[in-house]
């Protein structure tokens, strides 16, 4: 199934980097799938922060999820990519616009994601932005969270390097800014419902882990 999904998701995108990053994100990343898993049961619209070419949103779609879904990223290529995508894919209740999360966050009562961006923000533009996401978060809502956790590990010296990486290719507008710890999730989302964490790397040698703020 896995495979399916990716080619029928990376086919619509014009340019070979983009089709396979897309197909190998995919097949190798749990990412998505735990995103689907996590908010399957709900109806409330999704607010995707720093959605990228929008690949959440369309694997959602493709698994049969049908709320509307609005991504938002300040790359402006992204944002068009993703446009031209959700049209080719015919994804109703579905739209892309840019902007940078660090001039606020608008309206919006459902549930959130904010996967793989926070590393780009100061320690204080972080907590400021789960507030905000949090605040958006209907009752009955999460916030699903990834991010690559601040602790002494191999994995965590692996995440920094390939972030790096990543700007040096000019895959990232930004060089990581600062990694949060398992404790600042906890001090800034418990205030608002339940925490969980946990490991969410898979095959890949990251950090990574999904964060759930349930409210
Ligand atoms: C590693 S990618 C993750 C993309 C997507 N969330 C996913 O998991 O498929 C990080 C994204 O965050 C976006 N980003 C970084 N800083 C941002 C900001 N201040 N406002 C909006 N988007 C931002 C980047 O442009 C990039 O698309």
């Amino acid at each position: 199934m896995t495979a399916d999904i990716a080619k029928t998701l990376s086919a619509p995108f014009p340019g070979i980097w983009d089709r396979c990053y897309v197909s190998s994100k995919v097949k190798t990343d749990p990412l998505y799938g735990a995103v689907h898993d996590e908010l399957g049961g709900s109806s409330l619209p999704l607010l995707d922060i720093g959605c990228g070419l929008g690949l959440l949103a369309f694997y959602l779609r493709e698994r049969g999820l049908s709320f509307p879904i609005r991504g938002l990223d300040y790359d402006e290529r992204k944002i068009s990519s993703a446009t031209k995508v959700s049209a080719a894919l015919q994804c109703p209740e579905m739209d892309f616009a840019t902007h940078d999360a660090r001039q606020g966050l608008p309206e919006h009562a459902g549930n959130v994601t904010i996967l793989d961006i926070l590393q780009f923000f100061t320690p204080d533009e972080q907590q400021t932005l789960l507030g905000l996401a949090a605040s958006r978060v209907a009752p009955g809502g999460k916030l699903v969270i990834r991010s690559g956790l601040r602790d002494d590990s191999r994995r965590f010296k692996i995440t920094v390097f390939c972030d790096y990486i990543a700007k040096a290719s000019f895959w990232m507008k930004a060089a990581p800014t600062h990694y949060p710890t398992a404790e600042d999730f906890e001090r800034a989302l418990s205030p608002h419902g339940k925490v969980r964490i946990l490991p969410l790397w898979g095959g890949t040698p990251f950090n990574n882990h999904l964060i759930v703020m349930e409210k």
